[in-house]
This record gives C-alpha cells, structure tokens and sequence, in this order.
C-alpha cells in the first residue's frame, strides 16, 4: 500500500467519523448517501432522510406538547408560535411540527428504545399539529451546545409539513443571550421562516421561561 492510499484511507475514516459526530448540523441537511450507509447498519430510520421526523408524528398529535420528562435535568421552557401561510397573515393550520434538540450536556440522548430517526434525534423531541389559530406550543428543557464541535450555538430543530408542504427543514431556533450567536452565526441563517430564528426567553407569571418562533410557510425542493 502507497502512502498515498494510505494517507486517503485515513482522510475518509475522519471524513466517515465526522458525520457520525456531526449528528445533525445543517451540512448534514440532504439525503446523503454517506450519512445513510453509517446509520442503516444499526437501525431502521427512515432511509433516505437521515433529518426527517414529521411523518413519525403520533395518531393523537394536537398543537401543544411535552417534550421532556420530568426528571430530565435543565430548565425548563415554553417554545411557541404562529404559522403564516405565504401571505404572511393568514394562520396556517394542520401544519405538522417536529422539533428536537440536545440535553443539557449538548448530546442528544437516548434510551435504547428509540424507534425511526429517534434513533439518532434521540428521546428530547416532539410534535405539533397547529390549531386553527396557527398556533403550536411545546415545553421542554433548554439544551445546552454541542461539547464535540465548539462554536455551534445551542439549538432546537424545527421541521415543518402542512398540505402542499412537504417535509422541510428551517435554520434550528437559537437563544439571543447564548454567546455564540455571533453576527457571523445570524448571517448564515438561511432558512429563517420569514421571522428570526433567535428568542428572546422571558419569564411568565409562573416563573417558566418563554419563547416565541413565528413561522411563514415556504416550500422548497
Ligand atoms: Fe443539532
């Protein structure tokens, strides 16, 4: 073996182990084929779309939700909003949300029973199904950042799928008062939703922290 095919096994073998890592940065936001031969060893996530989840939403879906357990340690916090359609006026309802996000040690963990892409999103996700008012509400604990790839802010996934809309995914929702949510991080946002990915957390009467993400429908390809 040359040093040279030595040298490119060893750059596909970190290439490989980055994905595995990268668990679901926005990079990782196609149907990948690399992403896709890592993961259908071990489970049965949906095949071709290592970032999906709507369609994994329960019978009994409504507009508000539980994420976390109880004994999940973190704070916790209300995350709500309003879906627009196009216009940006008109509330969309039926529209299928699927959120996940990372514990308070920045990793997304599981309990061994997770089924579909719970697999690797783990247990810290949900669904929603928005009301006539558009609206959607879920609570859970506020995640901490990655501790594996610095830099990235702390993040929730948002996927949306309504009538007309299938699947897609928008920029992760941020927190303004996280320090990495740099100007460099808000200029690489691109698929904001129409309104901005980062909340402003606010306590409530009843002392839980509270956020909102407005959503205008958008379709892509
Ligand atoms: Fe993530």
């Amino acid at each position: 073996m040359t040093m040279m095919t030595q040298k490119n096994i060893l750059i596909l073998f970190i290439f490989s182990l980055s994905f595995l890592f990268m668990g679901c940065s926005q990079t990782t936001k196609k149907n990948d084929n690399t992403l896709k031969s890592v993961v259908s060893v071990e489970s049965n996530a949906q095949e071709d779309c290592n970032w999906c989840g709507t369609s994994e939403a329960p019978e009994n879906v409504t507009w508000k939700t539980v994420i976390s357990p109880k004994e999940e340690p973190g704070e916790r916090i209300i995350i709500s909003g309003t879906i627009y359609r196009p216009d940006g006026k008109t509330p969309a309802k039926d529209i299928i949300v699927y959120v996940y996000h990372t514990n308070i040690k920045g990793v997304y963990p599981k309990k061994g029973d997770e089924s579909g892409n719970g697999k690797y999103h783990g247990y810290l996700r949900g669904w929603m199904k928005t009301d006539a008012r558009g609206k959607y509400e879920f609570e859970t604990i506020r995640p901490a950042p990655y501790q594996t790839h610095g830099g990235e802010p702390a993040h929730i996934h948002f996927n949306i799928e309504g009538p007309k809309y299938p699947e897609y995914w928008l920029t992760a929702l941020w927190f303004q008062d996280d320090s990495r949510v740099t100007d460099e991080y808000k200029k690489s946002v691109k698929r904001s939703g129409g309104f901005s990915n980062v909340t402003t957390l606010t306590k409530d009467e009843n002392n839980l922290s509270r956020g909102e993400r407005n959503i205008i429908l958008e379709r892509f390809e």
